[in-house]
């Protein structure tokens, strides 16, 4: 499981752009084909009032007015995973500039577990359908003349995918920055040995490479950041960092899952990232609920 199924591309340098969520501590990436105006976004954040019940745009508008003022071509909206902390705003990206949106296969699961949790109709369809693109492992795809690699690497969740292109590599929630280690596996669905097997994936990858995180939440008192490289978290990620072995890290990660809450915005995130960011369809009255499934996570 630790071999790369592609010949990585070093001397291809990918132009990226972070924009960061301060509310869910997320960061989303404007990812540029060099020598073309192509790009694809990855892991955009639509802003929710969870107590309110209102949902706005502020943070996809950023990311779309980069694209345009760039005069960039929007060709793909990626998920690295179906997130339980942020809502995705792909689709409403999409419908502003278009693109493909595109997501690891076993989305399918993903939907199957929680259109189960939120005793989802029929109408919920649990086939991938609402993406344009379901990737699997080995997997590549074009930004204008990039060519971006997919690797399967799950344990967070079954669907997480990590997209290589060029010495960048975009690692979704596999990893953390060096000080962070690595994120929760206790998700349905999640599996802390996976999570380490898919981890040994990312840290084969040449020590050079860039690694764009998903997350970062400062862990004592430092600034956000979001760049390392696969050398820095060999020698430094305290989770996985200097040769941490298999059972060392499950047993850490199972320990310190146990003692996690859920995420604040877990049941408004499944529900509409679990349908590819779209809210649920509209009652009869025109407008969209979300379910609170009483003892149901
Ligand atoms: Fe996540």
């Amino acid at each position: 499981m630790t071999s790369i199924p592609f010949t990585p591309e070093l001397d291809v340098h990918p132009e990226v752009v972070a924009f960061f969520d301060a509310p869910t501590n997320t960061i989303s990436y404007v990812v540029k084909d060099p020598d073309s105006n192509a790009c694809a976004v990855v892991d955009s954040v639509m802003d929710i009032d969870y107590a309110a019940g209102r949902i706005t745009y502020d943070g996809a508008d950023k990311i779309i007015a980069y694209i345009e003022d760039n005069k960039l071509d929007l060709q793909w909206l990626i998920e690295t995973h179906v997130h339980a902390d942020h809502l995705s705003a792909a689709p409403y990206i999409q419908g502003k500039l278009g693109g493909k949106l595109g997501i690891g296969e076993n989305i399918k699961i993903v939907q199957e577990t929680f259109g189960k949790v939120f005793n989802e109709g029929t109408e919920f369809q649990r086939d991938g359908s609402q993406f344009d693109r379901l990737f699997t492992d080995g997997d590549s795809y074009k930004i204008g003349g990039l060519t971006v690699r997919v690797m399967h690497t799950p344990g967070h969740t079954p669907a997480c995918m990590t997209h290589v292109v060029g010495d960048a590599a975009f690692v979704g929630d596999t990893l953390f920055m060096p000080d962070g280690g690595s994120a929760r596996a206790d998700f349905p669905g999640g599996d802390a040995r996976t999570l380490y097997q898919s981890i040994q994936r990312v840290l084969a990858l040449p020590g050079e490479t860039r690694l764009f995180m998903c997350h970062d939440y400062g862990p004592n008192g430092r600034d956000i950041q979001w760049e390392t490289t696969v050398a820095d978290e060999i020698e430094h990620n305290i989770h996985v960092g200097k040769g941490t072995d298999e059972d060392s890290f499950v047993a850490m990660r199972e320990a310190r899952d146990a003692t996690l809450a859920m995420p604040k915005l877990i049941i408004p995130s499944l529900q509409i990232n679990m349908r590819g960011g779209k809210l649920p369809p509209k009652d009869e009255d025109g407008k969209s609920y979300l379910k609170v499934p009483v003892n149901g996570l």
